[in-house]
């Protein structure tokens, strides 16, 4: 084994500067766990005068992708560059090259993981993407690894800080949301185009990467149901708090039976007793049930240069040590069951309701009465005075029901007389289970 591996960087951003910075100040450290030095030979960056936040010899950045893809020193390309097309088409020619890669593009892995990992397999180089989703949390290796004995039944995770940092400062400070959103931008979680933050697309692609090593199944992005949490209005926020809820995005991967799965994002209100609800700010947390271990739940940094580059690190250090071993390449885990999605009658939750009805009397005794004909029953239900004249808001929870009856409701509901519009309805989540 050489005395120092060579590792060349797509990308000098936020994680890629992190990156450097973790292995020059913990460069004893790697020597230690590898038996052997680590450094960067060269970085592939768009523009070699631009000023940067960390300070890095400018002789290793190069503009041509040549000075990293085909230099025969370099054994382990770390691609954090983002993007789909240009990152991919630099990963395929890394393997080419018979270079191991190490990415925290989570939009890549989503779409072409497959693509990239039977690339990868082919050409006996590892493939790592530890980074990609949760930053800085033990998460893929924990899933697969920590796990691999296990059955898991379902992950629920709040993937995307942004969202969690919105949906915080809407729900324990009353902040709206235009406002939480400017303030999360203003701290840098939010990604360039927030759109993909706060429409749940960002959390729908790190959901997708969950879902494939939880189940072993090829799941695709457009498997994924996605609502984000544009919409929210503050009233049913603080609803939520006098029912002990607080509303979180969550993605889910949930097993129903033996192959069928539900993978979706989208505003829940969470029971203040679930784990995932003491989750605040800009952090993020995934929570797994599994057939064996039971509850665990994995919390910590989902963004951020140091934290992110930790994950990225900890590929690179695995990569290192299988070349030691001559193991590389030998991760992949092929697809074991063709997915199957869970039909909406197969979907079971609890649901929480806002209506605006005629205030007059027998409204309720119909709502009532159409909720029992389709056999939902209520756990709670809030009336009060709504600011529109003439009307009442009605919030109800619903018992567990399947997601094909509450829709069927709600159309039915829509078509009642005395309801004057459903302003809103979320799954609700409760104890764990
Ligand atoms: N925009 C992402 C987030 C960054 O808010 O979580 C990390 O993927």
């Amino acid at each position: 084994m050489e005395k120092e591996v060579s590792i060349g960087l797509l990308g000098l951003g936020v994680v890629g500067s992190g990156v450097a910075q973790l292995i020059e100040n913990y460069q004893d450290d790697l020597k230690h766990q590898l038996g052997c030095g680590v450094r960067v030979k060269s970085v592939l960056v768009r523009n070699l005068e631009k000023a940067r936040s960390y300070d890095i010899d400018h002789s290793i950045l190069t503009t041509n992708c040549d000075d990293v893809l085909n230099d025969p020193d370099i054994n382990v390309v770390v691609e954090v560059m983002g993007g789909i097309e240009e990152a991919r088409k630099y990963i395929l020619q890394a393997f080419q090259a018979k270079k191991h890669v190490i990415t925290a593009n989570k939009d890549l892995i989503a779409l072409y993981g497959p693509e990239l990992e039977a690339a990868a397999n082919e050409n006996e180089c590892d493939l790592f993407y530890e980074a990609s989703v949760g930053g800085g949390i033990p998460l893929l290796r924990g899933l697969s690894d920590g796990l691999v004995s296990d059955r898991i039944q379902q992950v629920m995770g709040i993937v995307n800080g942004t969202t969690n940092y919105i949906l915080t400062k809407m729900d324990v400070d009353g902040t709206s949301y235009e406002d939480a959103l400017k303030e999360a931008q203003e701290l840098g979680f939010a990604e360039a185009d927030p759109t993909a933050d706060v429409e749940g697309l960002d959390a729908a692609r790190k959901m997708v990467i969950l879902a494939r090593l939880s189940f072993l199944t090829n799941v695709e992005l457009d498997d994924v149901e996605v609502e984000g949490i544009s919409n929210l209005s503050l009233t049913d926020l603080q609803y939520g708090k006098q029912l002990d809820y607080s509303m979180k995005l969550i993605g889910f991967a949930n097993r129903t039976n033996d192959h069928h799965i539900e993978v979706s994002v989208q505003p829940t209100f969470l029971s203040n007793k679930h784990p995932l609800a003491s989750v605040t700010d800009e952090y993020n947390a995934v929570y797994i049930n599994g057939e064996a271990v039971g509850e665990t739940m994995f919390y910590g940094p989902g963004a951020g240069s140091l934290p992110t580059a930790t994950a990225v690190m900890s590929d690179v250090v695995e990569a290192i040590k299988n070349m030691r071993l001559g193991v590389n390449g030998k991760k992949f885990v092929k697809p074991r069951f063709q997915k199957e999605l869970t039909p909406m009658d197969q979907r079971y939750s609890q649901f929480y309701l806002r209506l605006h009805v005629k205030d007059e009397v027998g409204a309720f005794a119909l709502i009532s009465e159409l909720f029992h004909q389709m056999g939902i029953s209520f756990e709670r239900i809030l009336q009060k005075p709504s600011n529109k004249d003439e009307l009442a808001e009605i919030v109800v929870v619903t018992h567990e029901t399947s997601l094909a009856k509450f829709k069927d409701s709600l159309a039915k509901l829509r078509e009642l007389y005395v309801v004057e519009n459903v302003e809103s309805f979320f799954r609700v989540e409760g104890d764990a289970k």
